[in-house]
Order: structure tokens, then C-alpha cells, then sequence
């Protein structure tokens, strides 16, 4: 049970003091260096960590996509990664301008069995981590800050010995004081001031410090005064790539990862779709399609996202999450009503190469590789404009809108019954069955249909289209005797196939204006058979009536 009073039991995160501080003016101008972790972080938060086959698919996925730092593996902890390591330098298999890291702790044999693990590479990342913070200093390690921080130098210094020991490999130094984010300041700024002073960085050799936010604590803003008091406070600057490694405990990882950038981080740790140890890495397919929609490129494509998590699903065994932002199945999809008519309004009135505006849709979904299929589908939240819309791309017309509004009742119904969603080729059917098939004398088997034999005919000419058409209104309507029809309203469109679509609304007495619709090549053709429908259904919408009064009775 949760304790009535969480003050009892929780202590709020310290705030910075950090006067003056910047990054809330700053905006982002450039995308980060990225650095996916998928192969390390993310696979040691798996079920099943990858194999060999799975960590060359996802290695090869990665390269693909853009990323020119690539965390590997483990070596020295897992003879899995050893042997992938392996296996990329012995076949040749990383790309010249790609950069592979790997992780170990600070203990010679780890180090010594490390650089066994990527001899023979081009450029390697060597990145050496230890616990910092004073939980893990008092409750794991039972060490003191002093010997905390030795631990951090001396790995340092075995690393040195060992790169400088093998001048054929372009060695960069990765150092990360792990649960930064809960770490006293001044410490973090020791041990990574003590760890620099023993690399000794240059400004054209710099070094990587990483701040992680092993587990996240506290706000955003918080992790982002934390990186900006490194970023003034740490010695060697200049010479120094500020890396961050935010984890996603909060639900935060993607604003924290954002805002230490405004902080002044230059490079952003993380895993795809936010693998990773326990709520994940921070995702790095948001952070990168969130600069994109600001207008910056990411660096990284992800115009197949749905290939790319293919193999993602494939290699880590889970699923990415339907809500997942851009690349969830159901992300650029709207079945509420008012989204789906503003969403149809906005891709119809949208103009080629020109900055995207659509409502609810914060980016197209074809830059994702995603069609617009999607967008809109069809239950019994929706209105007229899901409905038209499919209808839109089914049939190759938009019918008018008075014709829309009749159609959606019987859409509407059809999902009111089932519960379900209306697929599109369910509503393309409905609207055959509703409109199309009230043309023949087959269409309803319960109704008489009409037979033109009448005379009285109210039929308003300035709403034919041309010549043409009143011609044949006139002769279909010349032909009915006994009935009067009024003719109340007359549309025509072309279709995508270049053929002639009518919508006749037509009254016959006292009866309620029926719609019909009918397409055909020939305008005239299409003109007799949309009046058809539309007296055809009326009749039948008018016994309809006198059934259920019948009933009622
Ligand atoms: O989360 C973490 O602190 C890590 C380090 C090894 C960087 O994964
Ligand atoms: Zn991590």
C-alpha cells in the first residue's frame, strides 16, 4: 500500500545552485554527435542478449542509418561480445568513418583482455566507467571518496599504458563517472578533472567525459544545470567532448537528453526506440526526428522507420510500442471525427515544397517511409471526414458534402453495430451498396423498383452542369409517369480515372431528399443512373418508413 504521506519516505532533489544560468535562452542550432549503445547498454538490458548473428544485423542496421559511433560490446564481461568484436575487425566489417567503442571497468585484467578484444582496429572508443555517487561509495564499494577516485585514475592509466603500447590503432578516451546525475558536483568535477589530468587531452586529441544519468532523479531542468555547471566548471574544456547518457526513469530521458544539448553537451548517448536497463536508454530515434521537425538534420536517416524497426523488434524480441512517437503503428492515425476533417483538409489544400502544415500531424508521415495509408481510419468516433476520405482514395472522387453527410450516418451505423473499425475497403463497399446499387432494378430486393413512367417533373436547370447533362436529366425524368420527382440538387466531378461522377438529390413528394450517386465514362450515362439511384433509394427509404410505422402500429 502507498504510504499516506511520501515525505515520509522520499527526499526531493537538491536543486543546482547555478547562477546566471544559460541554458534556458539557448535554442538548439546542430544536431549532436550520437553514440548508440544498442549492442552494450541496450543488449545487457535484454531477456535474451543478442547473439552474434543478431549483434552483425543490428551493427549493420546502425551503419546504415548514420551513426558513426557505435558502443559494441562488453568484451572483457561477455565472450559473446569478444568474439563479435572480433569478428568486425578480423572481416573487415566497420565502415572507415565509423568508430567503435567498448566499455570496461577499472582492473588490468578487464582493461588488458579489452584491448585484446579490438587489437587490429582503425579507431577505437575505450571507455572506462566507475560507480561515484555516495550510495555507491557508502552501501556497494565501502569506499571513500579518495580511493572512488584513484580507482577512476588508475584505469585511466592502465588504458594509457596499454593504447600507447599499439600506435597503430587511433585510440579516443571515454571517461564516465556512473549515477553522475546523483553525485555531489564538486566530486564529479574531481574525479573527472583527476582522470583528464592523467589522459592528458589536447584540443585535437580531445578526450570523451560522459555524464550519465544512470538511473534519471529529477526533473530535466535539474540534469540540465547539472551538465551546465560541468560544462564551466570542468578543467580541460576545450579539450574535452561533453557526452551525456541520460536513462528514462522518470519518463523524462528525451527532455533531459534536449535540454543538457541547450546545456552544452556536444554528443548523446542512447539506444533506439529507448532500450535499455530497467524504463531504457534515452530513445535516440525521438531526439533525432525531434531536431528534424525543428528543421535540423539529425544526421541520422530514418526515412525507412519501419525497416529499421524491423530488425530492432527483431534483434532486442520487443515489440515497439504502438504509441511509440513516429514510429508507432498507430502514431499518424486519427479516428476522432473533428481530427480526421482537419487532417483531410490540410492534405488536400497542401502545396508541394512548401513547410508542412497539417493539422495533427507534426510531420509527414512519407519522410518516415510511412504512406498515408494510415492517417485516417474509421470507428465509431469518427465523422464524415474519415469516411470521405477513404472514400477519396478507394473510389478516386469526393463526393459533395450533403452527400458526405448522408453517406456517414450509414458508416456510422455499420461501426455502432460492430464496435470495430471500418476498414477502407469496407467503406468503398458501403458506399457501392448505398448508392451504386440503387441503379438496377437488382439493387434492393425488398423494393419495387421504379419504372419511368412519369411526367410531373420539378427539375432546376441553372443546377445541371451543362447541356449535356440536362439533356439527360430531362429525358431520364421524362420518362417517369405517375411520380414527381424533384431534381434538388445536381453535382458532378471527374474521377481519378477521368471518368463523369453525378450526385442528383432527388424529393418525390412528400418523402425526404434522397442522394444518388452513379459514375460512368459516358456524363449522360452517369447522369440517368445517379437519378435512378437517388428516386430508387428514396422509394426505398419511404417504405422503410411505412414498415417501421407499420411495426410501430
Ligand atoms: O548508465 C550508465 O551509467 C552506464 C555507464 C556504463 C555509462 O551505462
Ligand atoms: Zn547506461
Amino acid at each position: 500500500m502507498m504510504m499516506r504521506n511520501p515525505s515520509e519516505k522520499y527526499r526531493p532533489f537538491p536543486q543546482v545552485n547555478l547562477n546566471g544560468r544559460r541554458w534556458p535562452t539557448r535554442t538548439i542550432e546542430r544536431a549532436p554527435i550520437w553514440m548508440s549503445t544498442d549492442l552494450r547498454d541496450g543488449n545487457q538490458a535484454l531477456i535474451d542478449p543478442m547473439n552474434i548473428e543478431a549483434k552483425l544485423e543490428f551493427f549493420e542496421m546502425l551503419v546504415r542509418v548514420g551513426f558513426k559511433e557505435i558502443e559494441v560490446g562488453f568484451p572483457s564481461a561477455s565472450q559473446t561480445d569478444f568474439d563479435f568484436v572480433r569478428k568486425l575487425i578480423v572481416e573487415n566489417r566497420i565502415p572507415a568513418d565509423v568508430t567503435i567503442e567498448v566499455l570496461v571497468q577499472s582492473r588490468r585484467e578487464l582493461i588488458e583482455r579489452t584491448f585484446e578484444a579490438v587489437e587490429g582496429a582503425p579507431r577505437v572508443i575505450v571507455h572506462l566507467y566507475n560507480a561515484i555517487a555516495p550510495s555507491f561509495r557508502k552501501i556497494v564499494f565501502a569506499q571513500s571518496k579518495e580511493e572512488t577516485k584513484a580507482l577512476a585514475v588508475e584505469g585511466t592509466r592502465i588504458i594509457k599504458e596499454c593504447a600507447a603500447a599499439r600506435p597503430n590503432t587511433h585510440w579516443i578516451y571515454q571517461y564516465s563517472p556512473e549515477t553522475f546525475s546523483m553525485t555531489e558536483l564538486s566530486f564529479s568535477r574531481e574525479v573527472c578533472d583527476a582522470v583528464a589530468q592523467m589522459w592528458r587531452p589536447t584540443p585535437d586529441h580531445k578526450m570523451i567525459v560522459n555524464l550519465p544519468a544512470t538511473v534519471e532523479a529529477a526533473m530535466p531542468n535539474v540534469f540540465a544545470d547539472q551538465v551546465e555547471w560541468m560544462d564551466r566548471n570542468m578543467s580541460y574544456r576545450d579539450s574535452i567532448v561533453l557526452s551525456v547518457h541520460p536513462h528514462n526513469d522518470r519518463g523524462t530521458a528525451v527532455a533531459a537528453a534536449e535540454l543538457a544539448i541547450l546545456a552544452g553537451a556536444d554528443r548523446v548517448e542512447g539506444c533506439l526506440f529507448g532500450n535499455g536497463e530497467r524504463t531504457g536508454n534515452v530513445d535516440l530515434v525521438t531526439l533525432a526526428m525531434n531536431l528534424y521537425t525543428q528543421g535540423i538534420d539529425p544526421g541520422l536517416d530514418f526515412s525507412d522507420i519501419d525497416g529499421v524497426r524491423r530488425v530492432v523488434e527483431r534483434c532486442n524480441q520487443i515489440p515497439v510500442h504502438p504509441r511509440h512517437p513516429y514510429a508507432g503503428d498507430l502514431v499518424f492515425t486519427a479516428f476522432s471525427g473533428s481530427h480526421q476533417d482537419a487532417i483531410r483538409k490540410g492534405l488536400a489544400q497542401r502545396e508541394a515544397d512548401t513547410v508542412w502544415d497539417v493539422p495533427y500531424l507534426p510531420i509527414d508521415p512519407a519522410d518516415l517511409g510511412r504512406s498515408y495509408d494510415a492517417v485516417i481510419r474509421v470507428n465509431s468516433q469518427s465523422g464524415k471526414g474519415g469516411a470521405t476520405f477513404l472514400l477519396e482514395r478507394g473510389l478516386g472522387f469526393t463526393p459533395p458534402r450533403r452527400v458526405q453527410i448522408e453517406f456517414s450516418h450509414a458508416v456510422q451505423k455499420v461501426a455502432d453495430a460492430s464496435g470495430a473499425e471500418v476498414s477502407g475497403e469496407a467503406i468503398c463497399a458501403l458506399f457501392k451498396r448505398e448508392y451504386f446499387d440503387a441503379q438496377g432494378p437488382a439493387s434492393r430486393a425488398d423494393v419495387s423498383t421504379l419504372h419511368f413512367e412519369g411526367r410531373h417533373v420539378n427539375l432546376p436547370v441553372s443546377t445541371v452542369a451543362d447541356e449535356a447533362h440536362a439533356q439527360a436529366v430531362a429525358a431520364v425524368v421524362a420518362s417517369v409517369a405517375g411520380v414527381v420527382i424533384e431534381v434538388a440538387s445536381f453535382e458532378t466531378t471527374a474521377t481519378a480515372k477521368g471518368e463523369t461522377a453525378v450526385f442528383v438529390g432527388c424529393r418525390i413528394g412528400e418523402q425526404a431528399m434522397r442522394f444518388g450517386v452513379a459514375v460512368h465514362a459516358n456524363a449522360a450515362h452517369a447522369v440517368a443512373d445517379a437519378i435512378v439511384s437517388a428516386v430508387n433509394r428514396v422509394r426505398w427509404a419511404g417504405r422503410k418508413e411505412v414498415e417501421s410505422e407499420a411495426v410501430a402500429a
